[in-house]
């Protein structure tokens, strides 16, 4: 058997070493520097806070998202904090196509020539009822935002994820998808599915790139989405966004090389 490790590629890391790691991450300033990270769902919540802190630890981020002028108040603060630039990417990842993502990545190819990473934030709720009410068009957003688009955009940015010497690609589940909980519909089902297509593409790339694959929960945050999910809660008992930055600045960065196709959680 041979004892080789391609070049760029690290020997791979368990689980419970990765998790704790994570956790107990410290993102010295400028660990992140010259790595170009995409971001979606940027505009708003975790996306919101991750792309300030890959930012700040450095990172060139590319922020995509559906509402433009959330986009450009997060490349101000980007800029005003002395960040590198960031490149500003609106697209509705309910509607985009695979062409539109293949044009994005031409696009970033021109600009860039390659990704180090990206970051798959972007979801939506759906609706929180029984199947058996299930609004079937609710049921296609769901899956186009989560899933569908996540498949599209890493299908699209491979090549470019291939040109970078040490690239993360990591995808955002829940505990909703990681075990079944009734009433959470279109939305448990696709972070499933979310968790397999981590699980396919990490085995794939596993021994021949150096693109590791993971999905990250996120745990009960304080968002939007949060106060959509979970009316009744008092907000200020959730954590903040901003306190997840180890557990994914550790996925996205040098630290996590070796670490793949596992499923963390971005608090203990
Ligand atoms: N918050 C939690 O407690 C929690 C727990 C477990 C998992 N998660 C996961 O963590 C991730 C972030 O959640 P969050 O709580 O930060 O949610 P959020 O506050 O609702 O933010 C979601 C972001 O995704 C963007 N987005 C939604 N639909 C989009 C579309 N069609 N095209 C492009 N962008 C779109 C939104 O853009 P706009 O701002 O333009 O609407 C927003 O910036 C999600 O994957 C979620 O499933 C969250």
């Amino acid at each position: 058997m041979s004892t080789h490790t391609p070049a760029g590629r690290a020997p791979k890391v368990d689980l419970d070493t990765a998790q704790a790691a994570a956790l107990a991450y410290h993102c010295e300033p400028g660990t992140l520097k010259d790595r170009i990270i995409l971001v979606t769902g940027a505009g708003e919540g975790i996306g919101r806070a991750m792309a300030l802190a890959l930012a700040a630890a450095g990172a060139t981020v590319i922020l995509l998202g559906r509402t433009q002028d959330k986009l450009e108040k997060l490349y101000d603060e980007i800029i005003a904090a002395g960040y590198p630039t960031p490149a500003m990417v609106p697209v509705n990842l309910e509607v985009a196509t695979p062409a539109n993502f293949e044009e994005l990545a031409g696009m970033f190819d021109r600009e860039f020539g390659r990704l180090d990473g990206i970051l798959h934030n972007a979801s939506i709720l759906g609706d929180i009822t029984p199947l058996d009410n299930y609004g079937y068009s609710t049921w296609d957003s769901v899956m186009q935002v989560n899933l569908n688009a996540a498949f599209y955009l890493t299908r699209a940015m491979l090549p470019l994820l291939r040109s970078s010497t040490d690239a993360s690609v990591l995808f955002t589940s829940s505990s909703v998808g990681r075990k079944g909980r009734a009433f959470w519909g279109a939305y448990a089902v696709s972070k499933f599915a979310t968790e397999g297509l981590v699980q396919v593409l990490s085995d794939e790339l596993e021994n021949t790139t150096a693109i590791r694959v993971n999905s990250i929960n996120p745990g009960a945050t304080r968002t939007r989405m949060r106060a959509l999910a979970y009316p009744g809660e008092e907000a200020m008992s959730v954590t903040a966004p901003e306190a997840l930055a180890p557990a994914y600045l550790y996925l996205l960065g040098p630290a996590s090389r070796g670490v793949t196709g596992l499923a963390l959680n971005a608090q203990a």
